[in-house]
């Protein structure tokens, strides 16, 4: 890095630091600025190759050219409306989304993933007349009140307190079973039992991802779908899927839920059906949206309905369907986890791979006498340096699940070169973590500080 630019860049991290809230921790010292494809570029040019698809949503890559067109075009012809006002996009893409699940064929579009269960679990609570909401012990929904009573992830402390008749039941986890020997099916009876005891009998509805992914990628097993709708019906609640992340070809199917053939009464889409842009939809049934409807369903916001998202929307659609997106992630799928599970055999430190098409999980475990916190922590870091960002996700008594989800037009060559890049990080990690553990020698000095830094190459 030459002196200009290492003068530009620390001008720029102290007016972010002066200037900016932090919302989630550390932000990452890599600021692109511009993207394509399946890669990000910094101003001096260096490549990131991008394998959470920004915050899990970029299906289709950084700037398609054909999105770009779409937004090009839309927010020059038919931006934004009076909430009441419909436009044709809206009602293409509503009929597109219906074509693709016919049992729910109402929808309304909103923006964020956060909204889209807000309206969700609202939509619920009145067409039941019930008002107890049950998630998964390692959900996240969204940060907003309803979404964030039901997220059990994180962000539950120092708020006050979240909705009343917030409920969790644990998600299996095959890796890490609570408790060895007892199945997912005994797990969710048991559940299901101390929910009945714990609730006031106005169980309205149970929200579930079907694979967790910030709870560390936990897949729910063929047939615990099925019953845990069952369970459901049992008690007069209804079933949403949150498929923020899963949905629109991601785990290889249009959704995820179609692997096991079972239809939720409500189902969100957020992240992937914008492909990075924001937009999501609430779809459900003819007989829950006219109940709904007939009890005044209000969810009025500023942007429900837009055209300029629906008309990206719609573009989205047509391109995963025109180019067999989905097919093509369980075939890319196939092939990364083929290549994460090859580094399991070299690296003691990766305990797990898991995941469905492009939604993968590569969960660190103690090895070699290092904590995996800090195995997980130093792969990130090192694998930025090397020109990957990937993401970790803690939980449990795990030291972090790397959640993978490249684009779903990733080519072989970027699966390749991802699965390099780890590669070489974890094999750079482990020995340079166990020189740190030396007596006299600690990770959290100052020097050990300003040593990452300089390592890394970027900002303070
Ligand atoms: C499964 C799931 N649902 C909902 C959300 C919330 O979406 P948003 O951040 O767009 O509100 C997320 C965000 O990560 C998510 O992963």
């Amino acid at each position: 890095m030459n002196d200009e630019s290492n003068a530009t860049d620390q001008e720029f991290w102290s007016r972010a630091r002066r200037h900016l809230l932090r919302y989630g921790g550390d932000f990452v010292p890599f600021v692109p600025v511009r993207a394509e494809g399946a890669f990000l570029y910094d101003a001096a040019g260096h490549r990131v190759l991008d394998f959470t698809s920004g915050q899990m949503s970029a299906i289709l890559g950084h700037c398609h050219p054909e999105i770009v067109a779409t937004v090009r075009e839309a927010v020059g012809r038919l931006d934004h409306l009076f909430s009441s006002m419909l436009s044709a996009p809206v009602v293409d893409l509503a009929e597109a989304l219906a074509q693709l699940v016919p049992d729910l064929p109402r929808v309304v579009l909103l923006s964020t993933g956060g909204e889209a269960n807000e309206a969700a679990i609202r939509l619920a609570k009145l067409v039941t007349g019930k008002w107890e909401i049950v998630g998964f012990a390692q959900s996240w929904h969204g940060m907003t009140g309803g979404a964030a009573a039901a997220t059990y992830k994180a962000g539950r402390r120092g708020i006050g307190p979240l909705a009343p008749g917030s409920f969790a039941i644990p998600a299996p986890n095959a890796y890490r079973p609570r408790f060895p020997g007892v199945g997912w099916q005994q797990e969710l009876d048991d559940g299901f039992d101390l929910l009945d005891r714990q609730c006031t009998g106005n169980l309205a509805a149970f929200i579930a991802e079907p694979i967790l992914s910030s709870g560390g990628v936990l897949e729910l097993p063929l047939g615990y779908l099925a019953a845990l709708k069952a369970h459901c019906r049992a008690r007069n609640m209804l079933l949403i899927l949150d498929e923020a992340q899963t949905g629109i070809g991601r785990t290889g199917l249009m959704f995820a839920f179609e692997r096991d053939s079972v239809v939720p009464d409500i189902l969100t889409l957020s992240k992937t059906l914008g492909a990075g842009l924001p937009l999501s939809a609430v779809m459900t049934t003819d007989a829950i949206a006219r109940e709904a409807e007939t009890r005044g369903f209000l969810f009025y916001t500023t942007h429900v309905n837009d055209p300029l998202p629906a008309a990206v929307g719609l573009k989205v659609l047509e391109i995963v369907l025109r180019d067999r997106l989905a097919a093509k992630a369980e075939a890319a799928g196939a092939r990364l986890a083929a290549g994460l599970r090859r580094l399991q055999q070299r690296h003691a430190c990766i305990g797990d791979v898991r995941g469905r098409g492009l939604l993968l999980g590569m969960e660190f475990t103690a090895a070699g006498g290092q904590p995996a916190a800090a195995i997980s922590d130093a792969v990130t870091d090192v694998a930025l340096e090397l020109g990957l960002s990937a993401n970790i996700v803690r939980g449990g008594a795990s030291g972090g699940t790397m959640r993978i989800a490249p684009p779903l037009t990733v080519t072989d060559a970027e699966i390749d070169l991802g699965v390099e890049l780890l590669d070489s990080a974890i094999a750079r990690v482990v020995p340079a973590l166990q020189a740190l553990r030396r007596p006299g020698v600690s990770r959290d000095t100052p020097e050990h500080g300003q040593a990452r830094a300089a390592r890394i190459g970027w900002g303070p």
